[in-house]
Protein backbone atom coordinates (compact mmCIF):
# COMPACT_ATOMS: atom_id res chain seq x y z
CA UNK A 1 0.00 0.00 0.00
CA UNK A 2 1.32 3.75 -1.22
CA UNK A 3 2.28 6.13 1.10
CA UNK A 4 -0.19 8.43 -0.41
CA UNK A 5 -2.87 5.63 0.37
CA UNK A 6 -1.88 5.27 4.11
CA UNK A 7 -1.89 9.14 4.47
CA UNK A 8 -5.83 8.99 2.41
CA UNK A 9 -6.89 5.84 5.33
CA UNK A 10 -5.45 8.40 7.92
CA UNK A 11 -7.61 11.00 7.06
CA UNK A 12 -10.26 11.09 4.81
CA UNK A 13 -13.25 9.44 6.75
CA UNK A 14 -14.32 5.95 5.99
CA UNK A 15 -17.98 6.97 5.73
CA UNK A 16 -16.63 8.80 2.01
CA UNK A 17 -15.00 5.71 0.97
CA UNK A 18 -16.45 3.14 -1.73
CA UNK A 19 -13.14 1.45 -2.09
CA UNK A 20 -11.84 -1.57 -4.53
CA UNK A 21 -7.77 -1.28 -4.60
CA UNK A 22 -5.28 1.23 -2.83
CA UNK A 23 -5.96 3.55 -6.22
CA UNK A 24 -3.83 6.05 -5.29
CA UNK A 25 -3.96 8.97 -7.75
CA UNK A 26 -1.75 12.04 -8.48
CA UNK A 27 -2.29 13.02 -12.30
CA UNK A 28 -3.81 11.80 -15.52
CA UNK A 29 -4.34 12.79 -19.33
CA UNK A 30 -6.79 11.17 -21.34
CA UNK A 31 -8.11 8.09 -20.80
CA UNK A 32 -5.30 7.31 -18.61
CA UNK A 33 -4.61 7.72 -15.07
CA UNK A 34 -1.13 7.98 -12.99
CA UNK A 35 -0.63 6.46 -10.06
CA UNK A 36 2.00 7.08 -7.07
CA UNK A 37 4.47 5.52 -8.24
CA UNK A 38 4.85 7.01 -11.93
CA UNK A 39 2.69 4.09 -13.24
CA UNK A 40 -0.01 4.72 -15.85
CA UNK A 41 -3.10 2.88 -15.70
CA UNK A 42 -5.71 2.91 -18.28
CA UNK A 43 -9.08 3.98 -16.96
CA UNK A 44 -12.12 1.79 -18.04
CA UNK A 45 -14.48 4.10 -15.11
CA UNK A 46 -13.60 7.51 -15.58
CA UNK A 47 -14.68 8.21 -11.70
CA UNK A 48 -17.74 6.34 -12.54
CA UNK A 49 -18.54 7.84 -15.86
CA UNK A 50 -17.69 11.68 -14.32
CA UNK A 51 -14.86 12.17 -16.65
CA UNK A 52 -16.52 12.09 -19.52
CA UNK A 53 -13.82 13.41 -21.87
CA UNK A 54 -10.95 12.00 -20.10
CA UNK A 55 -8.39 13.57 -17.86
CA UNK A 56 -7.31 17.06 -18.59
CA UNK A 57 -9.00 17.91 -21.44
CA UNK A 58 -7.64 20.76 -23.48
CA UNK A 59 -11.36 21.67 -24.47
CA UNK A 60 -11.88 21.76 -20.23
CA UNK A 61 -8.62 23.35 -18.88
CA UNK A 62 -9.33 26.09 -21.21
CA UNK A 63 -12.62 26.83 -20.45
CA UNK A 64 -12.14 26.71 -16.67
CA UNK A 65 -8.74 28.96 -17.28
CA UNK A 66 -10.85 31.83 -19.15
CA UNK A 67 -13.99 31.49 -16.18
CA UNK A 68 -11.28 32.19 -14.01
CA UNK A 69 -9.60 35.01 -15.49
CA UNK A 70 -12.22 37.01 -14.72
CA UNK A 71 -14.70 35.07 -12.34
CA UNK A 72 -18.38 36.51 -12.98
CA UNK A 73 -18.67 35.58 -8.78
CA UNK A 74 -19.13 31.52 -7.21
CA UNK A 75 -22.82 31.11 -7.90
CA UNK A 76 -25.89 32.16 -9.60
CA UNK A 77 -28.44 32.22 -6.14
CA UNK A 78 -28.23 35.67 -5.92
CA UNK A 79 -27.19 37.38 -9.47
CA UNK A 80 -27.40 36.19 -12.93
CA UNK A 81 -24.24 35.25 -14.61
CA UNK A 82 -23.66 35.09 -17.50
CA UNK A 83 -21.98 31.13 -17.97
CA UNK A 84 -24.83 29.38 -16.30
CA UNK A 85 -27.07 31.46 -18.03
CA UNK A 86 -25.40 29.65 -21.77
CA UNK A 87 -25.43 27.06 -20.10
CA UNK A 88 -29.13 26.77 -19.02
CA UNK A 89 -30.40 27.94 -22.73
CA UNK A 90 -27.87 25.49 -24.20
CA UNK A 91 -29.15 22.73 -21.90
CA UNK A 92 -32.94 23.47 -23.30
CA UNK A 93 -31.97 23.44 -26.81
CA UNK A 94 -30.47 20.28 -26.61
CA UNK A 95 -33.11 18.38 -25.17
CA UNK A 96 -36.49 17.73 -26.87
CA UNK A 97 -39.96 18.84 -24.77
CA UNK A 98 -43.24 20.63 -24.40
CA UNK A 99 -44.33 23.92 -23.06
CA UNK A 100 -42.33 26.20 -21.41
CA UNK A 101 -39.28 24.51 -20.02
CA UNK A 102 -36.57 25.83 -16.90
CA UNK A 103 -33.79 24.68 -16.12
CA UNK A 104 -32.33 24.39 -12.24
CA UNK A 105 -28.42 23.73 -11.70
CA UNK A 106 -26.52 22.12 -8.67
CA UNK A 107 -23.61 20.03 -8.09
CA UNK A 108 -24.18 16.58 -8.55
CA UNK A 109 -26.83 13.85 -9.69
CA UNK A 110 -27.93 13.30 -5.88
CA UNK A 111 -28.67 16.99 -5.89
CA UNK A 112 -30.58 17.26 -8.81
CA UNK A 113 -32.99 13.96 -8.31
CA UNK A 114 -33.49 15.23 -4.63
CA UNK A 115 -34.33 18.63 -5.79
CA UNK A 116 -36.40 17.84 -9.12
CA UNK A 117 -38.36 15.22 -6.36
CA UNK A 118 -39.12 18.08 -4.17
CA UNK A 119 -40.12 20.33 -6.49
CA UNK A 120 -42.79 18.05 -8.24
CA UNK A 121 -44.03 17.01 -4.63
CA UNK A 122 -44.61 20.61 -3.97
CA UNK A 123 -45.75 22.02 -6.60
CA UNK A 124 -48.01 19.05 -8.01
CA UNK A 125 -49.42 18.33 -3.84
CA UNK A 126 -48.93 14.60 -5.28
CA UNK A 127 -47.07 13.28 -2.53
CA UNK A 128 -46.12 9.58 -3.72
CA UNK A 129 -43.60 8.69 -6.36
CA UNK A 130 -42.14 5.78 -8.04
CA UNK A 131 -39.27 4.59 -8.67
CA UNK A 132 -37.18 0.69 -9.30
CA UNK A 133 -35.74 -1.65 -7.36
CA UNK A 134 -32.21 -1.50 -8.00
CA UNK A 135 -32.04 1.80 -8.88
CA UNK A 136 -29.42 3.86 -7.33
CA UNK A 137 -30.08 7.79 -7.54
CA UNK A 138 -28.36 9.31 -5.15
CA UNK A 139 -26.67 9.98 -1.71
CA UNK A 140 -28.32 12.53 -0.01
CA UNK A 141 -31.39 12.25 1.84
CA UNK A 142 -33.50 12.92 -0.31
CA UNK A 143 -32.30 11.18 -3.47
CA UNK A 144 -31.89 8.02 -1.34
CA UNK A 145 -35.50 8.02 -0.46
CA UNK A 146 -36.04 7.26 -4.00
CA UNK A 147 -33.73 4.58 -4.83
CA UNK A 148 -34.25 1.29 -4.33
CA UNK A 149 -30.20 0.14 -4.07
CA UNK A 150 -29.49 -2.81 -1.66
CA UNK A 151 -26.14 -0.81 -1.25
CA UNK A 152 -28.15 2.40 0.89
CA UNK A 153 -30.27 0.30 3.42
CA UNK A 154 -29.79 2.64 6.46
CA UNK A 155 -31.40 5.20 3.85
CA UNK A 156 -35.14 6.21 4.78
CA UNK A 157 -37.45 5.42 1.77
CA UNK A 158 -39.70 8.33 0.67
CA UNK A 159 -43.42 7.58 2.30
CA UNK A 160 -45.62 5.92 -0.17
CA UNK A 161 -42.38 5.06 -2.38
CA UNK A 162 -43.64 2.03 -4.85
CA UNK A 163 -40.24 0.20 -6.02
CA UNK A 164 -41.11 -1.64 -9.08
CA UNK A 165 -38.69 -4.12 -10.55
CA UNK A 166 -36.45 -3.46 -13.54
CA UNK A 167 -36.82 -6.07 -16.15
CA UNK A 168 -33.58 -6.98 -17.98
CA UNK A 169 -33.08 -7.19 -21.85
CA UNK A 170 -30.62 -10.26 -20.63
CA UNK A 171 -32.88 -12.25 -19.06
CA UNK A 172 -33.97 -15.53 -20.31
CA UNK A 173 -37.12 -14.89 -20.72
CA UNK A 174 -35.92 -11.45 -22.73
CA UNK A 175 -37.19 -9.36 -19.49
CA UNK A 176 -40.91 -10.35 -20.48
CA UNK A 177 -41.87 -11.84 -16.73
CA UNK A 178 -39.98 -8.88 -14.61
CA UNK A 179 -41.58 -6.24 -17.30
CA UNK A 180 -45.42 -7.77 -17.45
CA UNK A 181 -45.19 -7.39 -13.12
CA UNK A 182 -43.98 -3.97 -13.39
CA UNK A 183 -46.45 -3.18 -15.71
CA UNK A 184 -49.14 -4.56 -13.85
CA UNK A 185 -48.05 -3.26 -10.48
CA UNK A 186 -47.61 0.57 -11.95
CA UNK A 187 -51.48 -0.10 -13.51
CA UNK A 188 -53.01 -1.34 -10.29
CA UNK A 189 -51.26 1.52 -8.26
CA UNK A 190 -52.67 4.72 -10.76
CA UNK A 191 -56.07 2.68 -10.89
CA UNK A 192 -56.29 3.03 -6.72
CA UNK A 193 -54.41 6.08 -6.13
CA UNK A 194 -53.48 7.56 -9.31
CA UNK A 195 -53.74 11.07 -8.66
CA UNK A 196 -51.69 11.14 -5.44
CA UNK A 197 -48.70 10.14 -7.59
CA UNK A 198 -46.41 13.37 -8.71
CA UNK A 199 -43.23 11.04 -10.39
CA UNK A 200 -41.97 8.26 -11.71
CA UNK A 201 -37.69 7.97 -12.30
CA UNK A 202 -36.25 5.44 -14.31
CA UNK A 203 -32.66 5.37 -15.14
CA UNK A 204 -33.14 4.39 -19.09
CA UNK A 205 -29.96 2.10 -18.31
CA UNK A 206 -30.28 1.24 -14.32
CA UNK A 207 -26.55 1.81 -13.99
CA UNK A 208 -25.89 0.73 -10.60
CA UNK A 209 -28.10 -2.05 -10.35
CA UNK A 210 -25.87 -3.89 -12.51
CA UNK A 211 -25.75 -2.36 -16.55
CA UNK A 212 -29.31 -3.73 -17.33
CA UNK A 213 -30.72 -2.44 -20.57
CA UNK A 214 -34.74 -3.08 -19.90
CA UNK A 215 -36.60 -4.67 -23.01
CA UNK A 216 -37.70 -2.36 -26.04
CA UNK A 217 -40.73 -1.26 -25.56
CA UNK A 218 -41.13 -1.57 -21.95
CA UNK A 219 -40.15 1.93 -20.54
CA UNK A 220 -42.24 3.78 -23.47
CA UNK A 221 -45.77 1.63 -21.77
CA UNK A 222 -44.11 3.06 -18.13
CA UNK A 223 -44.33 6.64 -20.12
CA UNK A 224 -47.61 5.85 -21.51
CA UNK A 225 -49.44 4.89 -18.42
CA UNK A 226 -47.81 7.85 -16.11
CA UNK A 227 -48.98 10.08 -18.86
CA UNK A 228 -52.62 8.68 -18.83
CA UNK A 229 -52.54 9.20 -15.15
CA UNK A 230 -50.98 13.00 -15.21
CA UNK A 231 -47.85 11.45 -13.73
CA UNK A 232 -44.74 12.98 -14.57
CA UNK A 233 -41.72 10.75 -15.76
CA UNK A 234 -37.96 11.85 -14.55
CA UNK A 235 -35.53 10.66 -16.68
CA UNK A 236 -31.90 9.66 -14.63
CA UNK A 237 -29.17 10.09 -17.33
CA UNK A 238 -26.68 11.01 -14.77
CA UNK A 239 -24.46 8.11 -15.64
CA UNK A 240 -25.90 7.28 -19.30
CA UNK A 241 -26.61 10.28 -20.84
CA UNK A 242 -24.39 12.84 -22.97
CA UNK A 243 -23.32 10.61 -25.65
CA UNK A 244 -22.41 7.57 -23.84
CA UNK A 245 -24.93 5.47 -24.90
CA UNK A 246 -24.29 6.75 -28.76
CA UNK A 247 -27.20 9.08 -28.34
CA UNK A 248 -27.07 12.22 -26.62
CA UNK A 249 -29.54 11.35 -24.15
CA UNK A 250 -30.12 7.68 -23.36
CA UNK A 251 -33.65 7.67 -23.39
CA UNK A 252 -33.29 8.86 -27.37
CA UNK A 253 -32.97 4.72 -27.54
CA UNK A 254 -36.86 4.34 -27.10
CA UNK A 255 -38.09 7.60 -28.31
CA UNK A 256 -39.53 8.46 -24.49
CA UNK A 257 -40.15 11.94 -23.84
CA UNK A 258 -39.73 12.52 -20.35
CA UNK A 259 -41.38 15.30 -18.67
CA UNK A 260 -37.88 15.94 -16.50
CA UNK A 261 -34.35 15.17 -17.31
CA UNK A 262 -31.68 14.87 -14.76
CA UNK A 263 -27.75 15.11 -15.85
CA UNK A 264 -24.51 15.23 -13.69
CA UNK A 265 -21.41 13.41 -13.46
CA UNK A 266 -19.97 13.85 -17.39
CA UNK A 267 -21.83 17.15 -18.08
CA UNK A 268 -18.97 18.74 -15.86
CA UNK A 269 -15.82 16.66 -17.73
CA UNK A 270 -14.82 15.87 -14.27
CA UNK A 271 -15.89 19.36 -12.53
CA UNK A 272 -19.27 19.38 -10.39
CA UNK A 273 -21.91 20.37 -12.30
CA UNK A 274 -25.60 18.60 -12.63
CA UNK A 275 -28.98 20.08 -14.29
CA UNK A 276 -32.47 19.39 -13.90
CA UNK A 277 -34.33 20.26 -17.44
CA UNK A 278 -38.48 20.18 -16.54
CA UNK A 279 -41.57 22.07 -16.93
CA UNK A 280 -41.64 25.57 -15.66
CA UNK A 281 -44.52 25.07 -13.61
CA UNK A 282 -42.46 22.45 -11.57
CA UNK A 283 -39.25 24.59 -11.59
CA UNK A 284 -40.70 27.83 -11.01
CA UNK A 285 -42.82 26.46 -7.82
CA UNK A 286 -41.57 28.88 -5.23
CA UNK A 287 -38.16 30.83 -4.64
CA UNK A 288 -36.00 29.68 -2.37
CA UNK A 289 -36.67 25.97 -2.74
CA UNK A 290 -33.59 24.00 -3.69
CA UNK A 291 -30.54 26.58 -3.38
CA UNK A 292 -26.76 26.03 -2.51
CA UNK A 293 -24.77 28.89 -2.33
CA UNK A 294 -22.46 27.80 -5.09
CA UNK A 295 -24.99 26.37 -7.31
CA UNK A 296 -24.36 27.55 -11.16
CA UNK A 297 -20.60 28.00 -10.21
CA UNK A 298 -19.29 30.06 -13.29
CA UNK A 299 -16.43 27.96 -13.36
CA UNK A 300 -18.52 24.55 -13.60
CA UNK A 301 -20.57 26.11 -16.16
CA UNK A 302 -17.90 26.84 -17.99
CA UNK A 303 -16.74 23.49 -18.15
CA UNK A 304 -20.19 21.54 -19.21
CA UNK A 305 -20.50 24.41 -22.16
CA UNK A 306 -17.00 23.16 -23.18
CA UNK A 307 -17.93 19.86 -22.87
CA UNK A 308 -21.01 20.01 -24.73
CA UNK A 309 -19.42 21.95 -27.64
CA UNK A 310 -16.77 18.81 -27.74
CA UNK A 311 -19.02 16.29 -27.30
CA UNK A 312 -20.90 18.12 -30.34
CA UNK A 313 -17.45 18.91 -32.42
CA UNK A 314 -16.11 15.70 -31.84
CA UNK A 315 -19.24 13.33 -32.53
CA UNK A 316 -18.28 11.61 -29.52
CA UNK A 317 -21.85 9.84 -29.15
CA UNK A 318 -21.04 8.52 -33.05
CA UNK A 319 -17.67 7.32 -31.56
CA UNK A 320 -19.07 6.28 -28.26
CA UNK A 321 -21.46 3.70 -30.57
CA UNK A 322 -17.87 2.90 -32.80
CA UNK A 323 -15.40 2.27 -29.64
CA UNK A 324 -18.40 0.69 -28.05
CA UNK A 325 -18.72 -1.87 -30.56
CA UNK A 326 -15.09 -2.67 -30.34
CA UNK A 327 -15.46 -3.03 -26.41
CA UNK A 328 -18.31 -4.79 -26.33
CA UNK A 329 -17.02 -7.35 -28.91
CA UNK A 330 -14.05 -8.05 -26.89
CA UNK A 331 -15.82 -8.42 -24.42
CA UNK A 332 -18.13 -11.38 -25.78
CA UNK A 333 -15.16 -12.82 -27.47
CA UNK A 334 -14.11 -13.22 -23.42
CA UNK A 335 -17.29 -14.38 -22.71
CA UNK A 336 -17.18 -18.00 -25.11
CA UNK A 337 -14.02 -18.80 -23.93
CA UNK A 338 -14.67 -18.01 -20.01
CA UNK A 339 -17.32 -19.72 -18.53
CA UNK A 340 -17.33 -16.80 -15.03
CA UNK A 341 -18.46 -14.23 -17.88
CA UNK A 342 -21.95 -14.53 -17.95
CA UNK A 343 -23.42 -12.20 -19.80
CA UNK A 344 -22.28 -8.80 -21.61
CA UNK A 345 -24.80 -5.92 -21.57
CA UNK A 346 -25.37 -2.41 -21.97
CA UNK A 347 -25.12 0.27 -24.77
CA UNK A 348 -22.08 2.09 -26.84
CA UNK A 349 -19.48 2.88 -23.52
CA UNK A 350 -22.55 2.40 -20.77
CA UNK A 351 -21.19 -1.02 -20.45
CA UNK A 352 -20.93 -4.36 -18.06
CA UNK A 353 -20.46 -7.93 -17.67
CA UNK A 354 -21.99 -10.02 -15.19
CA UNK A 355 -19.78 -12.94 -13.85
CA UNK A 356 -20.91 -16.07 -11.83
CA UNK A 357 -20.05 -18.95 -9.64
CA UNK A 358 -16.22 -20.89 -11.18
CA UNK A 359 -16.82 -24.82 -10.35
CA UNK A 360 -13.09 -24.93 -10.72
CA UNK A 361 -12.00 -22.31 -8.48
CA UNK A 362 -14.89 -22.61 -6.04
CA UNK A 363 -15.06 -18.57 -6.36
CA UNK A 364 -18.53 -16.68 -6.26
CA UNK A 365 -19.44 -14.43 -8.94
CA UNK A 366 -19.44 -11.26 -6.34
CA UNK A 367 -15.44 -12.66 -5.33
CA UNK A 368 -14.64 -13.18 -9.11
CA UNK A 369 -15.72 -9.50 -9.40
CA UNK A 370 -14.05 -8.39 -6.67
CA UNK A 371 -10.69 -9.95 -7.40
CA UNK A 372 -11.00 -8.63 -10.77
CA UNK A 373 -11.09 -5.13 -10.16
CA UNK A 374 -8.12 -5.41 -7.67
CA UNK A 375 -6.08 -7.73 -9.98
CA UNK A 376 -6.90 -5.18 -12.97
CA UNK A 377 -5.60 -2.52 -10.82
CA UNK A 378 -2.06 -4.51 -10.36
CA UNK A 379 -1.92 -5.17 -13.82
CA UNK A 380 -2.81 -1.15 -14.77
CA UNK A 381 -6.65 -1.14 -15.77
CA UNK A 382 -8.82 0.85 -13.03
CA UNK A 383 -12.82 -0.60 -13.55
CA UNK A 384 -15.06 -1.24 -10.69
CA UNK A 385 -18.41 -2.94 -9.99
CA UNK A 386 -21.47 -2.58 -9.68
CA UNK A 387 -24.90 -4.81 -9.42
CA UNK A 388 -27.17 -5.82 -6.16
CA UNK A 389 -25.03 -9.16 -6.18
CA UNK A 390 -21.81 -7.34 -6.56
CA UNK A 391 -21.18 -9.66 -9.67
CA UNK A 392 -21.17 -7.10 -12.32
CA UNK A 393 -18.10 -5.59 -13.85
CA UNK A 394 -19.11 -1.35 -14.87
CA UNK A 395 -17.44 0.14 -17.61
CA UNK A 396 -17.74 3.80 -18.25
CA UNK A 397 -14.71 4.78 -19.87
CA UNK A 398 -13.59 8.27 -21.16
CA UNK A 399 -15.64 9.42 -24.36
CA UNK A 400 -12.65 10.03 -26.14
CA UNK A 401 -11.32 6.49 -25.72
CA UNK A 402 -9.58 4.95 -28.83
CA UNK A 403 -10.46 1.95 -30.73
CA UNK A 404 -6.42 0.65 -29.55
CA UNK A 405 -7.27 1.70 -26.20
CA UNK A 406 -10.03 -0.05 -25.61
CA UNK A 407 -8.45 -3.49 -27.26
CA UNK A 408 -5.79 -2.63 -24.70
CA UNK A 409 -7.99 -2.74 -21.85
CA UNK A 410 -9.63 -6.32 -23.12
CA UNK A 411 -6.43 -7.47 -23.08
CA UNK A 412 -5.70 -6.77 -19.56
CA UNK A 413 -9.27 -8.24 -18.62
CA UNK A 414 -8.37 -11.57 -20.10
CA UNK A 415 -5.39 -11.79 -18.56
CA UNK A 416 -6.88 -10.70 -15.35
CA UNK A 417 -9.34 -12.98 -15.52
CA UNK A 418 -6.60 -15.63 -16.45
CA UNK A 419 -4.90 -15.22 -12.74
CA UNK A 420 -8.34 -14.84 -10.53
CA UNK A 421 -9.28 -18.09 -11.77
CA UNK A 422 -5.81 -19.54 -11.83
CA UNK A 423 -6.78 -18.55 -8.10
CA UNK A 424 -3.21 -16.48 -8.61
CA UNK A 425 -5.07 -13.78 -6.43
CA UNK A 426 -5.89 -14.66 -3.10
CA UNK A 427 -9.68 -14.00 -1.68
CA UNK A 428 -7.58 -12.21 1.60
CA UNK A 429 -6.22 -9.26 -0.36
CA UNK A 430 -9.59 -7.89 -1.04
CA UNK A 431 -10.75 -8.02 2.09
CA UNK A 432 -9.88 -4.31 3.01
CA UNK A 433 -11.89 -3.56 0.05
CA UNK A 434 -15.13 -3.33 0.75
CA UNK A 435 -16.32 -2.43 -1.95
CA UNK A 436 -20.20 -1.99 -2.27
C1 LIG B 1 -28.17 7.08 -12.31
C2 LIG B 1 -27.51 7.86 -11.24
N1 LIG B 1 -28.17 8.90 -10.70
C3 LIG B 1 -27.62 9.65 -9.73
C4 LIG B 1 -26.38 9.36 -9.24
C5 LIG B 1 -25.78 10.21 -8.15
O1 LIG B 1 -24.80 11.01 -8.71
P1 LIG B 1 -23.69 11.68 -7.78
O2 LIG B 1 -22.97 10.57 -7.10
O3 LIG B 1 -22.85 12.45 -8.72
O4 LIG B 1 -24.40 12.54 -6.84
C6 LIG B 1 -25.66 8.28 -9.76
C7 LIG B 1 -24.34 7.93 -9.22
O5 LIG B 1 -23.82 6.88 -9.44
C8 LIG B 1 -26.24 7.53 -10.79
O6 LIG B 1 -25.61 6.48 -11.34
Amino acid sequence: MSGLYQRDAASIARIAHLRFSPLAITGGRGSWLIDDQGRELLDFSASWGAASLGHSHPAVRAAVDRALSSQAGAGHISAATLPAVELAERLLALTPGEGERKVWLGHSGSDANEAAVRAIVAATGRPRLVAFRNAYHGGTAGSMAVSGHPALPQSARAPGLTLLPYPSAADPDGGAGAAAEALSMLRDLLIRVGAEVGALLYEPIQADGGMIVPPAGFLTEIEGLCRRHGVLTVADEVKVGLGRTGRFHAHGHDGLRPDVVILGKGLGGGLPVSAVIGPAAILDHASCFAIQTVHGNPVCAAAALAVLDTIEAEGLGARAEAVGATLRSGLEELQRRIGAIRSVRGRGIALGFGVGEDGASGLSGAQIAALTVYRAWELGLVLYYVGPGSDVLELTPPLTLTDAEAKRGVAILEVTLADVLAGRVAPETVEAFTGW
